[in-house]
């Protein structure tokens, strides 16, 4: 392998190159990403009509003897009417009294919540009540035998006559990371609760996201943040799709919505604002993809998009309009004055082939240029092969194949037309059976993928692999990035090759030749040069997948270096490899396959390296 170190001999590399992609699947926002506890805090996952479904809140106690549950309308929350109504029919003490620890009703969370000894939880609720309460707020183990924390709310029957909001906060005196929340009395009377929340106090800059899968997040040092779908985006049907509006403001007001693709409800805590705040904590520039007239099932025609234009436009304002307009006051009102870093915006998601996208992408182009000349639209139809057909500034590219195919489609944008827009490669992985639930094997593989796009950078412009998350708990699609339950998390070895990539944005890619004969063909290569802004040193990484069934020994030329140049001394080498292509990260060995560090003998401007089959 031949390179030339002179940055006047490269390229630079797009600054948005590599980020990520959240889509809301696999529970990777609601019992994930966003650290609310209590899942269906509204009692609204039937949707707006009632009986709901109050699932996964159960009963503790015998229903009928002593309470019974039931929903009805009756909320203070206009945009999520339903409110569970709790009539306890056992007292305090007499011939029917309660049993010792109460009646009343529990929330398990997502498949359980992760408590921790030390910390602390807040928890705010809405009661009403026909009398007088005294409710005990508790976090406990699984089965409510074990109190983790407790809390009792009393108020008299004027204060709770209407509903009134209330917040508690409580410290874990042990760990469990399997507990539930808790709601008990034992006096006889009716409750109606609403808006139920529990969240951790610490969490990730303060914004609510859970803390350590922020932090696999910041650790890729992601340029962009694509959000919230894919087919999240879309719905199966129109009526479901995530419509922005209705997930921005005071938490306790958003409606929720069941994301029928991906058949799970949302709460919608995390909303349009959050993910805006999420990409600025990360320093990365968001990549809105909102609904443009399009499900799996249904559209909107042309003639009938406007209504689709406008909320685009309205969500552009939202996320960088003045403080004073109309969206952009009620970001301010959120506690954001300041625009978020708006650019790019996509138009739908994988609806290129539906007969009305031609038509109303071109009204949502024209409407969202005349008002914001620089954001770049991004269109969902492929531009390498044909000249499109509409204006764009990026088109989408999504690429889900084996891992062999995978490696051979580094090569993809080799070919294709200098001209027109670039791609955004939103949504790369390699899938199948060879792939497993992501094992080294699909690893290897798209990080050759992801070396031919740092070549091919000219043309591309990001990318970003999908999907990044999932909840063992709701696993809807495999591989992904990094795996997940209440307490533990690990990266797959796909997550560990994109950690080779987070120095690549901004930086120059190097010239360098790979010299290969037959048994070397399965040997991509490249070379990146970059400006750490830490010590302001400069760094060489030089990265090589061998994709190949046998060993290699190669050889390192590196050209072009200053005379007396110290760029090569103290250089490490960086593997990901295991015992057996196959192998993949799990709980029980979440370090299997990760990459390894040590120092490269011999560093110099010529060296010997030797890879792994
Ligand atoms: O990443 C999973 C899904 O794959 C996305 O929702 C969709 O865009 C694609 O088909």
């Amino acid at each position: 392998l031949l390179v030339n170190a002179s940055e006047a001999l490269g390229r630079p590399i797009p600054e948005t190159l590599f980020g990520i992609f959240f889509e809301e699947i696999n529970h990777a926002g609601a019992g994930g990403l966003w650290a609310e506890l209590v899942s269906n805090r509204g009692f609204e996952a039937g949707g707006p009509d009632i009986p709901s479904n109050i699932d996964p809140w159960s009963i503790i106690g015998d229903e009928y003897s002593s309470l019974t549950l039931s929903t009805e309308r009756s909320s203070c929350f206009e945009h999520n009417k339903v409110a569970l109504r709790m009539e306890v029919l056992c007292d305090a003490e007499g011939n029917n009294s309660c049993p010792a620890g109460g009646v009343g009703v529990y929330n398990p969370g997502f498949w359980g919540m992760n408590i921790e000894k030390g910390k602390k939880y807040k928890v705010v609720l809405y009661v009403r009540s026909s009398g007088a309460i005294n409710v005990s707020v508790s976090l406990t183990g699984p089965d409510g035998l074990e109190t983790l924390a407790t809390q009792d709310i009393i108020a008299s029957s004027c204060d709770v006559s209407n509903w009134k909001k209330m917040e508690v906060l409580l410290e874990a005196n042990a760990t469990n990371p399997n507990s539930r929340l808790q709601l008990t009395t034992t006096r006889k009377g009716v409750i109606w609760f609403d808006q139920v929340s529990t969240m951790p106090v610490d969490t990730y800059k303060g914004h609510g996201f859970r803390s350590e899968l922020a932090e696999m997040l910041a650790d890729l040092k992601p340029k962009f943040i694509r959000f919230p779908g894919g087919c999240f985006v879309e719905g199966e049907w129109l009526r479901n799709a995530f419509r922005w509006k209705a997930t921005i403001g005071p938490w306790e007001e958003r409606p929720g919505h069941f994301g029928d693709v991906w058949m799970y409800w949302t709460d919608d805590g995390l909303g349009y604002f959050e993910l805006l705040q999420l990409t600025e904590d990360l320093g990365a520039f968001p990549v809105w993809v909102f609904n443009n007239g399009f499900s799996h099932n249904d559209q909107v025609s042309t003639f009938n998009v406007k209504p689709f234009v406008q909320e685009a436009l309205d969500s552009i304002e939202f996320a960088r309009g003045d403080p004073n307009s109309t969206w952009g006051s009620m970001r301010a009102a959120m506690g954001h004055p300041e625009p978020f870093d708006l650019r790019h915006v996509a138009l739908g998601n994988e609806d290129c082939a539906k007969k009305n996208y031609r038509g109303n992408y071109l009204k949502f182009h024209t409407a969202i240029k005349k008002a914001y000349p620089d954001i770049k639209i991004i269109t969902n139809c492929f531009g390498f092969s044909r000249k499109l057909d509409h204006p764009a500034d990026f088109y989408d590219y999504h690429l889900y194949t084996s891992a062999n195919n995978m490696f051979s489609m580094a090569h993809r944008f080799d070919v294709t037309s200098r001209a027109g827009p670039k791609a955004f490669v939103s949504e790369y992985a390699a899938t199948g059976k060879n792939a497993g639930k992501g094992n080294l094997l699909a690893a290897l593989a798209e990080a050759a993928f992801l070396i031919g796009i740092e070549q091919n950078s000219d043309v591309v412009s990001m990318a970003s692999y999908a999907p990044l998350f999932v909840n063992d708990n709701d696993r809807r699609w495999s591989p992904d990035a990094i795996v997940f339950n209440s307490s533990q998390l690990y990266g797959t070895p796909s997550y560990w090759a994109q950690r080779f990539f987070r120095e690549s944005s901004s930086a120059t890619v190097l010239h360098s030749t790979l010299q290969t004969n037959t048994s070397t063909s399965q040997l991509i290569a490249s070379a990146i040069m970059w400006e750490n802004s830490g010590d302001s040193k400069s760094y060489l990484r030089i990265k090589i997948v061998n994709f190949g069934n046998d060993t290699v020994n190669l050889k390192i030329s590196v050209d072009g270096l200053e005379p007396n140049s110290t760029l090569l001394s103290g250089s490490t080498k960086t593997e990901l490899t295991s015992g057996n292509l196959m192998d993949e990260n799990s709980f029980n060995e979440p370090n299997k396959v990760k990459p390894t560090q040590s120092p490269l003998e011999n560093a110099g401007k010529d060296m010997d390296v030797v890879l792994l089959p």
